[in-house]
């Protein structure tokens, strides 16, 4: 696997941690007495996401970048 596949595989997986926590946030803001301090979870999966989506996203024209060079792709 390379680098860029072991990205997507971390965003993929990172989104469904993500998703846990926010179900984890809404039971947790429901209570009687809301555990506030659970809501703060999701930052940290949503922080890595931002990071790997930015990447994920610019990877297409880095890529268009790097073969457009001189005596690639030959
Ligand atoms: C927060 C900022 C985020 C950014 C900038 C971002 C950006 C991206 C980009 C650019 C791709 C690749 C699309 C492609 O060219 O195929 C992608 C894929 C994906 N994103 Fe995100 N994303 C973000 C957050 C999320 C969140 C919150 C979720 C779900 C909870 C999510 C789930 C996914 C999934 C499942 C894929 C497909 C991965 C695969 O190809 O296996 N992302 N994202």
């Amino acid at each position: 696997m390379n680098a860029n596949q072991w990205i997507r595989q971390f965003h993929r997986w990172t989104s469904i941690v993500f998703t846990l926590t926010v179900v984890a946030t809404f039971i947790a803001l429901a209570q009687e007495k809301p555990i506030v301090w659970i809501s703060y979870i999701p930052l940290l999966p949503l922080a890595l996401l931002v990071l790997t989506g930015l990447y994920l996203f610019a990877l297409p024209y880095l890529n268009k970048r790097r073969s457009a060079r001189p005596g690639a792709g030959e």
